[in-house]
């Protein structure tokens, strides 16, 4: 299957998938709990997908949450055993699948649905969220872990770059953090005025952001 010249008809047809000013959009926006720019279809970039795949093997199952025009989708799906690709909005993912038409890959699997109330399929060993204004990561976050799933790819927290969230690892109480801080909420913070810019950063599993609580520790 040729995908490079699927990737490029996408990639052609960008423009008619941004579709977050037609008529209709705030309200599909208001009903999924779509937030800021959530709901907006924009595609990232090349470094941010190599990224991405260079962080999967051939024994992953994927979860693309927010899949918008299935082009990271159908790279995955080259090389891990499965992907999972959800994405809310009808009209993106709707345009993209005729464009893919019966070069759809056996291994992709594209649904159309709010992932945040999409069950997580059993056997998903890696979830991918390129959102970066992503309100949700907490909840995605708690679904995942509690299904199994060993890795979040996501440019959700940080607001930069990608990250790799281990979601089984042991979270730190953070009472006991002096420095750099990640939550689950998808807060990043630094407790405490000694931290360095390079000193590791510490996986808490509640902070002040989501527990409602006074900075603990100054
Ligand atoms: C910034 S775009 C990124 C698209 C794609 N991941 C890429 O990199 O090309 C975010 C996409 O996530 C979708 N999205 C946002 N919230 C979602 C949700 N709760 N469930 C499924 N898709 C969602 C939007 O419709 C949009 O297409």
């Amino acid at each position: 299957m040729h995908v490079e010249s699927l990737l490029e008809r996408l990639e052609i047809s960008t423009e008619m998938r941004r579709c977050q000013f037609v008529e209709g959009f705030d309200d599909f926006a208001a009903r999924h709990d779509l937030t800021d720019w959530e709901g907006w279809f924009s595609p990232y970039d090349e470094e941010t997908y190599s990224a991405v795949l260079e962080l999967v093997t051939g024994d992953d199952v994927v979860l693309d949450l927010g899949a918008g025009d299935l082009r990271l989708a159908l790279r995955l799906a080259q090389r891990v055993q499965r992907v999972y690709a959800v994405e809310v909005n009808p009209l993106v993912v709707g345009s993209a699948l005729e464009v893919i038409g019966m070069r759809l890959p056996r291994n992709l699997h594209v649904v159309c649905a709010n992932g945040l109330d999409y069950p997580i399929p059993p056997g998903v060993t890696v979830a991918v969220l390129l959102m970066r204004h992503c309100q949700h990561l907490g909840t995605y976050f708690d679904r995942l872990q509690a299904a199994g799933c060993q890795r979040l790819l996501t440019n959700a927290r940080w607001k930069s770059g990608m990250e790799v969230i281990d979601l089984q690892a042991e979270r730190v109480s953070f009472d006991r953090v002096r420095g750099w801080y990640a939550c689950r909420c998808g807060a990043v913070g630094c407790a405490g005025s000694d931290a360095g810019a390079t000193d590791p950063v510490i996986e808490v599993a509640s902070c002040p952001a989501c527990s409602g609580q006074k900075h603990l520790v100054t």
